[in-house]
């Protein structure tokens, strides 16, 4: 049906796992224009309920509590850190920081970082990941 718009509802760690062509060449097999695909990717809620935690930024002599509705890119432009984001969904990465250490669990709500990525425990999505625990000591970019 031409001038029809079909959305398709994707996996993001499963389009990371079979990449991005094999889906557009799946799409390109179903006879509808490639123009009309539309990719949305949907928020990580975490694996552990929000919990207040203290912040630790070495660098800038900062220590800060975080509420459980507040996240550490909230606390960061508060502290005038003046840090980089753009999506505020943990899709678009901007908003990553180095992390120095942590008591607890990690909670890494984003999709941008790949499985992999996450294990290896370098960076977290300030807008979005957590911890469940005591305190995350974070440096930036
Ligand atoms: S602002 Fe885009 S992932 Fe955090």
């Amino acid at each position: 049906m031409a001038g029809d718009k079909v959305r398709r509802l994707i996996d993001v760690g499963r389009a990371r796992r079979v990449g991005s062509s094999s889906l557009s060449l799946s799409w390109d097999n179903s006879t509808r224009r490639r123009s009309d695909l539309r990719l949305e990717s949907f928020a990580n809620g975490g694996a552990y309920p929000n919990r207040p935690f203290r912040l630790k930024i070495p660098r800038l002599g900062l220590e800060v509590n975080i509420g459980t509705d507040e996240t550490v890119l909230d606390v960061l432009e508060a502290a005038g850190a003046d840090p980089l984001f753009n999506c505020r969904k943990g899709e678009c990465g901007l908003c990553a920081v180095d992390f120095l250490g942590y008591s607890g669990e990690l909670d890494h709500r984003d999709v941008f970082f790949s499985d992999e990525k996450k294990k290896e425990g370098v960076k977290l999505c300030a807008c979005v990941s957590r911890i469940s625990g005591e305190s995350l000591t974070i440096d930036l970019p």
